[in-house]
């Protein structure tokens, strides 16, 4: 099996290349990444020397270099990572979102359509989504299931929304053997800190404001990131050519709960008096179009593919945590440069 990732250095894909790397040394793993501001080759250094693991440096919008490597490598399955995945960046440069989440895939598409032609026997395209695409619950009892109809509400899952539709349309076009699955929200060990929890803790420790925004209401369903890769690994393996699969951990959270629960860990873990990090909570202007309420009914890929999560949400954090406070270095390499400039201009205003 020779098996190609993208977005493997990222904050999913990084989890998801170890864990086949180590899970599987009878494939070849070729990670591909253009390493733009969220790919960090740095996630990825306890495999780095693997024998079955090679990293490929480029940009799934450039279809040549794509039917290159396809042609080269003769790739047996892929799993497709790669896309710009931060709603609050979409909203300031929505065509990056359009380049990587629609152009890249179907790129990356075309490239296996060519690579398979005629023998699609024992191949595999999965193309990893999101729950973003489903759109906003308003209803406190409602579920996206796989049936839920589509309706996205922002540039990325728009562009996200696209891309899926683009995978399922060479599926019955073509006969490309695709399958998807749309996952909730993941938090973890290499997250990068433009996102909720990893901004947090980031700014805990450094004593700067918490931005929440509006009234911190809206609320996320956290899967542990380990657990999104056991489910692609589940998912890659006995999901069922042509179907989607909903991931999610049941695991419901308002904004302002989870912040408050970190600041409590926080000042446990840096020794402060109870309360000091809340202080440090700023209500600011919320996110244009900002979707209320994400859930994910699991029970397909629990009762089919028998995948479950491995940890509770409260273990998951400890754990994230800890991950932060050790890998300061990590952190401050991701924190300069680009990052810095994006992160000061983002909020200096609000
Ligand atoms: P990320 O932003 O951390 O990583 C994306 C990776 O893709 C980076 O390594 C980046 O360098 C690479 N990349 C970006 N543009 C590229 C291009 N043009 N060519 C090649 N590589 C490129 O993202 P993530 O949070 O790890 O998400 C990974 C995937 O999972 C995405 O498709 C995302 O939509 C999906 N997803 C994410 C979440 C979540 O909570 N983070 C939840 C569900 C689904
Ligand atoms: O649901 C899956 C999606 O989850 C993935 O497809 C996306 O790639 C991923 O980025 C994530 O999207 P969200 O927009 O839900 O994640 P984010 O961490 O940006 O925000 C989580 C919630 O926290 C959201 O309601 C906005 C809010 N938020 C976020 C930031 C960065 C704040 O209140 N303050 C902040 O500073």
């Amino acid at each position: 099996m020779k098996l190609l990732i993208t977005g493997g250095a990222g904050f999913i894909g990084s989890h998801v290349v170890r864990l086949f790397v180590t899970k599987y040394p009878e494939y070849q793993i070729y990670n591909l990444d253009a390493l733009t501001y969220a790919g960090n080759l740095a996630n990825l250094t306890d495999i780095e020397k693997a024998p079955n693991y090679t990293f490929i440096k480029g940009d799934i919008t450039d279809a040549k270099f794509l039917e290159d490597i396809f042609a080269e490598l003769s790739f047996d399955g892929v799993i497709h990572l790669a896309a710009e995945s931060h709603v609050d960046r979409s909203i300031t440069d929505p065509m990056s979102f359009v380049m990587t989440n629609v152009v890249g895939t179907v790129n990356l598409l075309n490239a296996a359509k060519n690579s398979w032609a005629g023998n699609t026997e024992g191949k595999r395209f999965y193309h990893v989504s999101t729950d973003e695409v489903f759109g906003s619950l308003h209803n406190p009892e409602d579920f996206f299931t796989e049936e839920t109809s589509y309706d996205p509400q922002s540039p990325y899952s728009a562009s996200k929304a696209a891309s899926d539709h683009f995978v399922r349309a060479y599926g019955n076009t073509y006969k490309l053997p695709v399958v998807l699955s749309n996952c909730s929200n993941n938090y973890g060990p290499n997250h990068f800190p433009e996102k909720l929890i990893p901004l947090m803790i980031l700014n805990i420790q450094t004593n700067k404001p918490l931005p929440v925004y509006g009234k911190g209401e809206n609320v996320r369903d956290w899967l542990f990131v380990v657990d999104h890769a056991r489910a692609i690994d589940a998912v890659f393996h006995t999901g069922k050519v042509g179907e989607t699969y909903n991931i999610g951990g049941f695991n419901e959270w308002k904004n302002i709960d989870i912040v408050n629960l970190l600041c409590q860990i926080m000042d446990r873990k840096l020794e402060r008096p109870e309360g000091t990090s809340a202080k440090l909570i700023t209500y600011v202007t919320d996110r244009a179009g900002h979707d209320l309420r994400y859930a994910i009914d699991a029970n397909k890929i629990m009762k089919e593919l028998g995948w479950e999560p491995s940890l509770q949400f409260e273990e998951g954090l400890e754990k994230t945590v800890d991950w932060f406070l050790a890998n300061q270095e990590w952190l401050d390499n991701v924190t300069s440069g680009t990052y810095q400039s994006y992160y000061q201009g983002m909020y200096a205003n609000r």
